[in-house]
C-alpha cells in the first residue's frame, strides 16, 4: 500500500537553559494513502512537538529536529527550504492547533481566517477566497456561511 507520510527515527529536542528536553526521541510511524492515524498518549509525551515537526514548525533555535526522516510524496521534508515548505503548508498538508483562543482571533470572523489561509497558501485574490470559504463552510453543513462567518450582508 502507498504510504503517504513515513516517519523514520525523527528525534526533536529543546536546548533549554535547564537542559536538554529530548520531546520527540526516535518516533517511527507511516500514513498509507487513504487511512486516517491517531497519536495518542498522555499529555507532554510529544504528540504536539511530533506534528510540528511534519509541518517544519518547532521554534527554532531552542528547538531543532536533530534526526530522522520525514518522507512525503518521495521527498525528505527535512531536505526542504522554508519556501519550499510554505509552498506544502495549508496545501498538501495542514495542521489544526489545540487551543482556539491562541491559535484564532477572535475579532475576525472564521470566514475570513479561513481566507487569509487560501490567500497565502494558494495566492487568491481577497474575492476568490471570500468565495471559496463559503463554499467549504457550506460543505462541512454551516448554515448560511455568508451571514454567520463572513459578516456579509444577505436579504
Ligand atoms: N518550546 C519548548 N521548550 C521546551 N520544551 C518544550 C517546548 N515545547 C514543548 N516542550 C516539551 O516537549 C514535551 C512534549 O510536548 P507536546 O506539546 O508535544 O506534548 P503533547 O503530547 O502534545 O501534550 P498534550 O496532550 O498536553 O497536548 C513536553 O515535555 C513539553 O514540555
Ligand atoms: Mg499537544
Amino acid at each position: 500500500m502507498e504510504q503517504v507520510l513515513e516517519v523514520k527515527g525523527l528525534k526533536t529536542y529543546f536546548y533549554t537553559e535547564d537542559g536538554v528536553a529530548k520531546s520527540v526521541d526516535g518516533v517511527d510511524f507511516s500514513l498509507a494513502k487513504g487511512k486516517t492515524l491517531g497519536i495518542v498518549g498522555e499529555s507532554g509525551c510529544g504528540k504536539s512537538v511530533t506534528s510540528l515537526s511534519v509541518m517544519r514548525l518547532v521554534a527554532e533555535p531552542v528547538g531543532r529536529i536533530v534526526a530522522g526522516e520525514i518522507r512525503f510524496g518521495g521527498d525528505n521534508l527535512l531536505d526542504k527550504t522554508e519556501k519550499e515548505m510554505r509552498g506544502i503548508r495549508g496545501n498538501r498538508i495542514s495542521m489544526i492547533f489545540q487551543e482556539p483562543m491562541t491559535s484564532l482571533n477572535p475579532v475576525f470572523t472564521v470566514g475570513n481566517q479561513i481566507g487569509e489561509v487560501l490567500k497565502l497558501h494558494q495566492g487568491m485574490t481577497t474575492a476568490e477566497a471570500t468565495k471559496r470559504s463559503i463554499e467549504m463552510l457550506r460543505l462541512v453543513g454551516i448554515p448560511l456561511p455568508e451571514k454567520e462567518c463572513m459578516n456579509i450582508r444577505i436579504n
